[in-house]
């Protein structure tokens, strides 16, 4: 039995994707508490009307009256004094009107204003306020609290804007081989591992899965390209503990992946590995402080499988596309999770396989398996999974010698080398996987060598 070294990938992307943080959404309501607490971001850059973005909602029903200065035409914030909360505005009589607000109000003070040093969404219970009329300032003490305390239920809402002329929706393709000019979707997901954009192929080449003395194996070109736009909508209430009423991820997107694998040497029979060649964060900010992450990443892992021992050469490679798929993963029931899908009907290709092995008869199986997780965090931790969605895609090259029947060659010692192609979609959370499809595997190559 041979031995094998895998060695240790450190492979260092770096990611030139612009992405935009979440910004707040101001809006001009009424300053005047309510039981209503609403909050808006937006992922929108610039104002380019073509452009798509990612929006969220954020809605608590209050038990004591609360207000967003974002959303009530507050035009400054000022935490520098003390526990002492300074909001200013435009409007005189709003001003005055404090005077009739009840005793006990919560302010509810983004992340954008940095109140207190601190960069992230804060909660405050108002307790004494003094008005400031000539200068258009109120000016209250405060003391800091929890939102879920004080609330009944919550709603956090994200979701996907079409720009106007709805044309980010890349069609991926075969042409995906060739350079393409880059198209600006950065405001969706970028789904691309190991890709480089000016090249069309991967950005490390011929990186090794397993090498020593006796065998190279090496993924000559193995990428994944592709975007997606999110959707998430998670509403709960807050009795005593977390209850959820709605928990869905949906993802839009297209994507591609491409397995060019390459051997020589000689491999020992019964060899197999499985290893993430890499795990790596997904550019693209899909957070805002101390009310929601999700941390979107991509591990990619790369298995063989080799039945027999071989000795030569052999490369072998396919591509399998998903133009324009739909995944949609409901979870109020974390352990009994419910798919709907469209859209994952992959289309496939064979890359022109290369052979000089000698003609023992062989099984080579290799497989590339992206896992797109999203780490959900809610309200600092309340409720923290990991969860996602992993495609398999598997090429099961077989050569065998003296075939019977159709399976035969017209020259006994000649081999005939068969590629199938494997795939399912499924969706895990945490440790525990969940099939959703297996796509129908598909012969790509029959013939006697
Ligand atoms: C196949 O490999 C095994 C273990 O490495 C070895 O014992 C055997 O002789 C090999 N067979 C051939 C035909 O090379
Ligand atoms: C409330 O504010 C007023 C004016 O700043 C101050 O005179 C009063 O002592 C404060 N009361 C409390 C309980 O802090
Ligand atoms: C992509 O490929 C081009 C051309 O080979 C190279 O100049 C560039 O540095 C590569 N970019 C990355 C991110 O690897
Ligand atoms: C692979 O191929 C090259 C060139 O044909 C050769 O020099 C090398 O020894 C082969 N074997 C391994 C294990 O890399
Ligand atoms: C995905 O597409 C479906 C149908 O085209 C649409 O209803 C849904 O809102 C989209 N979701 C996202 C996250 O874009
Ligand atoms: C996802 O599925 C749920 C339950 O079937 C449905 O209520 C929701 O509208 C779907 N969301 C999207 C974005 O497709
Ligand atoms: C390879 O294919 C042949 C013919 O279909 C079959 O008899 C053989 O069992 C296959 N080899 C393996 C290891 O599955």
């Amino acid at each position: 039995m041979n031995k094998f070294i895998l060695i240790s990938l450190f492979v260092f992307l770096f990611i030139g994707i612009v992405y935009s943080d979440f910004n707040i959404v101001g809006k001009n309501y009424d300053f005047k508490p309510t039981t209503e607490l609403r909050s808006l971001y937006s992922q929108q850059n610039g104002n380019d009307p073509s452009k798509g973005y990612h929006k969220a909602e954020v809605y608590f029903k209050t038990k004591v009256p609360s207000l967003n200065p974002d959303q009530s035409g507050v035009t400054s914030i000022d935490c520098s004094d003390g526990n002492k909360i300074t909001l200013g505005l435009n409007d005189k009589n709003a001003i005055e009107k404090v005077n009739d607000w009840p005793d006990k109000v919560m302010l509810l003070i983004s992340h954008k204003w940095k109140c207190f040093g601190k960069k992230t969404t804060q909660y405050f219970m108002i307790k004494n306020r003094s008005i400031d009329t000539s200068n258009n300032k109120v000016t209250f003490i405060t003391e800091s609290c929890k939102v879920s305390d004080w609330s009944k239920d919550f709603i956090i809402d994200l979701s996907w804007v079409n720009g106007l002329s709805n044309k980010n929706r890349r069609n991926l393709n075969r042409k995906a081989l060739i350079p393409i000019k880059p198209i600006d979707i950065s405001n969706t997901l970028s789904l691309n591992v190991l890709f480089n954009e000016t090249t069309g192929k991967s950005s490390s080449p011929n990186f090794p899965l397993l090498q020593d003395d006796n065998i190279a194996l090496l993924c000559e070109n193995c990428f994944l390209k592709g975007d997606a736009t999110l959707s998430m909508k998670i509403a709960g209430s807050f009795d005593f503990r977390l209850d959820l009423t709605e928990a869905t991820i949906a993802l839009n997107g297209s994507a591609l992946m491409n397995i060019d694998l390459s051997l020589n040497g000689t491999a020992g029979a019964g060899t197999s590995f499985d290893k993430t060649l890499l795990s790596i964060p997904l550019p693209g900010n899909f957070n805002i402080p101390n009310i929601f992450s999700l941390g979107p990443s991509v591990d990619l892992v790369a298995s063989t499988k080799i039945s027999t021992n071989v000795t030569g050469s052999l490369s072998f490679g396919g591509d399998i596309s998903l133009p324009n798929f739909n995944a949609n993963f409901t979870f109020i029931d974390i352990k009994n999770p419910k798919f709907s899908q469209s859209g994952f009907k992959p289309k496939t290709k064979l890359h022109n396989p290369k052979f000089g092995l000698d003609s023992a008869s062989s099984d080579i199986a290799g497989s590339l398996k992206p896992q797109l997780a999203l780490g959900v965090n809610i309200l600092n931790g309340i409720f923290e999974q990991k969860l996602g969605f992993q495609i398999v895609g598997t090429l099961n090259n077989n050569i065998s010698v003296g075939g019977k029947g159709k399976n035969s060659c017209s020259r006994k010692t000649q081999p005939r080398l068969k590629i199938d192609l494997n795939g399912n979609l499924g969706f895990f959370v945490n440790d525990d996987n969940f099939p959703v499809v297996n796509f129908p595997p598909l012969n790509l190559l029959n013939k006697c060598l």
